[in-house]
């Protein structure tokens, strides 16, 4: 066994005492030296350690690490580290700071050197431990903190994304609900004359009737007396009135001035549903017969543009105001219908979330653009050509959703087809 003489008294006692692990081991780990901090933390005297191998007093140590340790230190004379946060307890030490569960064992800095002879060569490598547990225990702390600011951070921006767009829903409803206002004004101004020039149409058709009735009459009278004079001068009158255009456009006229009438009418109905003028009753109501009745409605726009699947699931019976609803499921399958460019398929699908249900009306028409999305829910939005929108169906639709604590939105991914997507309580809640 190599033998090592300690130096001088002075330095022995610093060795000793030092707050350090100080360990000398020969090249075959057998301990030469072991100070007092390794007495107190290592549990055995010096007289129990030295001449036994480090393996044999610890047999957990990574043993052929450190034997390469070791030898790397004696054969090249290099010193070699180890952190706490590589080899957190390479000693066994029970923790100086057993602040929490994590902390019960000693966190260690190691660090390896070689010990010459007189001659420069080395004799025995020393192992410094030092123990690093407050380091370690702050550190951990700091990181655990950081993870939880990390978390907290993210939250927050989840937080921020979510009152993002609690306040554009929020500047959507004002909007609508002073465009509703503003709606059930120009509806009730509107409905007053409409009312009377309808009525007015009607009368004055009959009128004519009796007119052309009265003016046929007569010439047939004026044909019948042979009066030569008298035909000619009464063929003279229907030639400088234009009698035989008169008599066949006006009834055209008043048919397109009807057909004009009952678009104001239509729109008229579709500002009052908007502004909330019209309530409806609240009943349970069958969804899935609302959709085949108001599929049946107008089965004869839909029937040319497209075929219709219905993947219907389970649904209890709903708490709404049919009528109202029918109007949604109308205009967002009439909508279906219209974007599908030449023929498709209208996918209407429906199911149950917890206690809420969905309806799904899907075709595979081009879809909404990203930057059309949020507009077309707005009043009078229309991408279609005028006369064939209104630009009323989906802001209608959506109001109507959100009268019944539901909510209308759509989705249209960028290989084209656009899903309008109505999610809504079974039962509505009790009116506080
Ligand atoms: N399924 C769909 N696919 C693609 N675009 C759609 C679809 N549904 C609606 N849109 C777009 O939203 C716009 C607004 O729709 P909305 O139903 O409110 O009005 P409209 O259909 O134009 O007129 P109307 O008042 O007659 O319903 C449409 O003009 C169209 O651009
Ligand atoms: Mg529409």
């Amino acid at each position: 066994m190599t033998s090592y003489q300690l130096p001088s008294s002075g330095l022995e006692a610093v060795l000793e005492n030092i707050n350090l692990g100080v360990v000398v081991v020969d090249a075959e780990c057998r301990v030469l030296f072991w100070n007092r901090f390794m007495v107190i933390h290592g549990g055995r005297l010096p007289d129990e350690a030295v001449g036994r191998s480090l393996f044999e007093l610890f047999p957990d140590l990574p043993e052929r690490w450190l034997r390469q340790r070791v030898r790397g230190v004696l054969t090249l004379g290099n010193l070699a580290f180890t952190t706490w946060q590589q080899r957190p307890h390479l000693f066994p030490f029970s923790g100086t700071r057993p602040i929490t569960s994590q902390l019960s064992s000693m966190y260690q800095n190691c660090t390896f050197f070689p010990l010459h002879n007189g001659q420069g060569e080395p004799l025995a490598a020393c192992i410094a431990v030092t123990d690093a547990t407050d380091t370690a225990a702050r550190q951990l702390e700091l990181e655990r903190l950081n993870a939880l600011l990390e978390v907290e951070k993210e939250q927050q921006a989840k937080l921020i994304h979510r009152l993002e767009e609690a306040q554009a829903q929020l500047l959507q409803s004002e909007k609508m609900a002073a465009i509703g206002q503003l709606a059930a004004g120009v509806a009730h101004e509107i409905n007053n004359p409409v009312g009377f020039v309808y009525s007015n149409l009607n009368s004055l058709r009959g009128y004519i009737d009796q007119l052309t009735a009265l003016v046929d009459g007569l010439q047939a009278q004026v044909q019948a007396c042979g009066n030569a004079q008298l035909i000619e001068a009464c063929e003279a009158l229907g030639r400088t009135s234009d009698y035989a255009f008169l008599r066949e456009d006006t009834p055209v006229l008043l048919a397109e001035s009807r057909d004009g009438l009952d678009r104001v009418k239509r729109i008229v109905k579709d500002l009052r549903d908007f502004s909330h003028v019209d309530n409806g009753e609240w009943q349970l109501a069958d969804l899935h017969q609302g959709l085949d009745s108001t599929l049946n409605v107008i089965w004869s726009e839909v029937k040319f543009k497209a075929k219709v699947i219905k993947q219907y699931g389970e649904l209890p019976p709903v708490q709404c105001i049919g009528a109202q609803i029918n109007q949604v499921f109308l205009n967002l399958i009439v909508n279906a219908a219209q974007a599908i460019v030449e023929h498709g398929t209208i996918t209407l699908r429906t199911g149950t979330l917890d206690d809420r249900v969905f309806v799904e009306i899907q075709d595979d028409g081009p879809g909404v653009a990203e930057d059309l999305a949020r507009r077309i829910f707005e009043p009078f939005f229309t991408t279609k050509p005028v006369g064939k929108g209104t630009g009323l169906g989906l802001s209608v639709s959506y109001s109507i959703i959100e009268r019944h604590n539901g909510v209308l939105s759509v989705s249209s991914p960028p290989e084209g087809g656009a899903c309008f997507r109505i999610v809504m309580p079974c039962r509505q809640p009790a009116p506080s």
